[in-house]
């Protein structure tokens, strides 16, 4: 079955068991996103797609289409709560975007300025976090990640590894290598694994080559996250940074 619904005032058609943000996503409107990645179970973690549906917010990426709906989602309330949202998820790790590996390709700092995130608002928790560097082929760095688990569900759903997982709560909520030691070098981690392409900021990164694309010339630096389309696709080339 099939029906239509509305974002912004835009009919976008949908098929049953479509959620709002698969509707969105094929008909080329953009919904900011973090933990969502169509190849992947949604997880309606990161809140920052949500939208207002017939008056409620709701999570564009776990609530189901529906015909009829009158979906609000670029509102100047949504985008300053999505500003909100991004502000403290900076200051929660440590990015520091001119001296990262990822920038120009990176997701969060690409939706920040989509979502006319500036300067930071509040004081930085500055955490102290590790940098896992004992894999031959990929680098970790813990102070990036954004706890999207989005390597979590592609270790586990696409690499039958479960190479990670996350442990702790709230602020102490953080992510965990599944090996003797901790360590990725340690772990049954392959580059070649899916879960080596999906994270969407420079958590995860490659080793042996970096700086391929100058900054500048990134995927992201070219056009804004809202005009790319299918964003999940450019994590599996990546060649953009
Ligand atoms: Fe998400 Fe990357 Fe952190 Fe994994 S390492 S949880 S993909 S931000
Ligand atoms: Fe929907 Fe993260 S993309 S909650």
């Amino acid at each position: 079955m099939s029906g239509k619904f509305t974002i912004d005032g835009v009919t976008v058609p949908f098929e049953t068991g479509q959620s709002i943000m698969d509707a969105a996503l094929a008909a080329k409107i953009y919904i900011p996103h973090l933990c969502h990645n169509p190849e992947f179970h949604p997880h309606g973690s990161c809140r920052l797609c949500c939208v207002n549906a017939d008056g409620r917010t709701v999570a564009a990426c776990t609530t189901p289409a529906a015909e009829g709906i009158q979906v609000e989602n670029e509102t100047h309330e949504i985008t300053t709560q999505r500003r909100l949202l991004l502000k403290l998820l900076f200051v929660e790790g440590n990015h520091v975007c001119p001296a990262c590996e990822k920038s120009g390709a990176c997701q969060l700092q690409a939706v920040a300025y989509h979502c006319g995130m500036l300067a930071p608002e509040f004081v930085h928790f500055y955490p102290k976090r590790a940098v896992d560097a004992s894999h031959p082929e990929t680098i970790i760095d813990f102070n990036r990640c954004i706890l999207c688990e989005l390597c979590v569900r592609a270790s586990r759903e696409f690499d039958h590894k479960s190479v990670f997982n996350i442990g702790g709560r709230g602020i102490q909520a953080h992510l965990m290598i599944n090996s003797p030691s901790g360590k990725l070098g340690d772990s049954a981690f392959s580059a070649r694994d899916k879960a080596a392409r999906v994270c969407p900021v420079g958590a995860i990164l490659p080793k042996h080559r970096g700086y391929n694309i100058p900054i500048g010339k990134r995927l992201y630096d070219q056009e804004s996250i809202s005009q790319v389309g299918d964003v999940a696709s450019h994590l599996e080339h990546d060649d953009d940074r």
